[in-house]
């Protein structure tokens, strides 16, 4: 692929309007653009850092928008990708096996002119190619004069870092070869984790040129069933389970998010008995990591350390991830099965229904 970087993230939900005072309130984004009032779907675009989200919704029960929410639930439809030459970016991944969406097209709105194309990805899940340069990501954006609310003071949230897509048995390594082979994509790790009766299978693939990371997970089916195979009845297939936000001050994040109305996941105690045996020192900052439930791990560059919220959504599909990399560039070993742990643990406190 051309030199590319992640545009925006749009997001399918039941009310644009609610939802982007969610994100707004809850974890510090401001509002940039929105559709005209009246106008039908509702797009939202929300900003913080170089992170561009986008919400969607509508009133009109047959329009894709609602009919997505109704198999899903809110959730991401859309990572989308800023190239400089759409038809070419089109061309290309529909050439190396893309399935083709939307082919390229101008559209003028009240805000600006868009050149997009797009493909599917996975699921119901597509990827738009938007102009690069392009000042909004979709034709019914404008412009808003103050961005409300004002941003906090300084932006916690810099970029999204990767994405963590369940797919069901047996299509890990398929969207793996697709990613590579359509898009330009590398594998840069993988995993098998065995937890108890359950296991599961992790890929990463990373886009060289625009960074855009998807961490590809799928059930094992030789095991009993687990998180993946809940994320995926409870969704209706595949489709992006976590959305990972990377910060510069994870602890003060934490703080601050968590104030502000965000539930993160428990970590038990016991995992800070062991946690230095893992990753090396961590002096002074241990006993915060340690109250705020901060994860710690290490790859072969640096630390990283991640935490993850409960899933804000009744169906408990999506969530949210915080990361901050001390130079580590990939992931360690220890935190996915830190969070299958913590998501065990999670939905046996509500009740069991979903670790079966
Ligand atoms: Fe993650």
């Amino acid at each position: 692929m051309d030199p590319s970087r992640l545009s925006h993230v749009n997001l399918y939900v039941g009310d644009a309007r609610q939802a982007a005072y969610y994100y707004c309130r809850a974890f510090g984004f401001r509002v940039v653009a929105e559709s005209l009032p009246g106008l039908q779907p509702c797009t939202v675009l929300l900003a913080q850092g170089r992170i561009r989200l986008m919400l969607t919704s509508t009133t009109d029960a047959s329009d894709p928008v609602a009919r997505y929410v109704a198999a899903h639930g809110d959730g991401v439809v859309d990572i989308a990708i800023a190239v400089p030459d759409v038809a070419r970016a089109f061309r290309t991944a529909v050439a190396n096996g893309a399935d083709p969406v939307m082919t390229p097209s101008s559209r003028t709105g009240p805000g600006c002119t868009v050149v997009s194309a797009a493909v599917r990805g996975f699921g119901d899940v597509i990827h738009t190619f938007v102009e690069a340069g392009t000042p909004l990501p979709h034709p019914t954006l404008s412009p808003i004069d103050e961005p409300r609310p004002e941003p906090p003071d300084g932006e916690l949230l810099r970029d999204i870092d990767h994405f963590a897509v369940c797919v069901p048995a047996g299509e890990l390594d398929k969207a793996v070869s697709g990613y590579q082979e359509t898009f330009g994509f590398e594998e840069i790790f993988e995993e098998f984790i065995e937890v108890g009766r359950q296991a599961m299978s992790s890929k990463v693939v990373r886009e060289p040129s625009s960074g855009i990371t998807l961490t590809i997970l799928e059930p094992d089916a030789t095991h009993a069933p687990g998180q993946i195979d809940s994320f995926l009845r409870s969704h209706g297939g595949a489709g992006v389970q976590h959305v990972a936000f990377e910060t510069g001050d994870i602890r003060e994040a934490v703080r601050r998010l968590g104030d502000q109305g965000v539930e993160f996941l428990k970590t038990p105690d016991a995992y800070y008995d062991l946690v230095e045996d893992r990753v090396g020192e961590l002096g002074d900052e241990l006993g915060d990591l340690h109250a705020r439930g901060i994860l710690a791990d290490r790859d072969a560059w640096g630390l990283l350390l991640q935490i993850f919220t409960r899933s804000p959504y009744a169906r408990r599909t999506l969530f949210l991830e915080l990361i901050e990399r001390r130079g580590a560039r990939t992931f360690g070993s220890g935190n996915i099965r830190g969070l299958y742990e913590a998501v065990e643990r999670e939905q046996s406190r509500a009740g069991g229904t979903d670790a079966d």
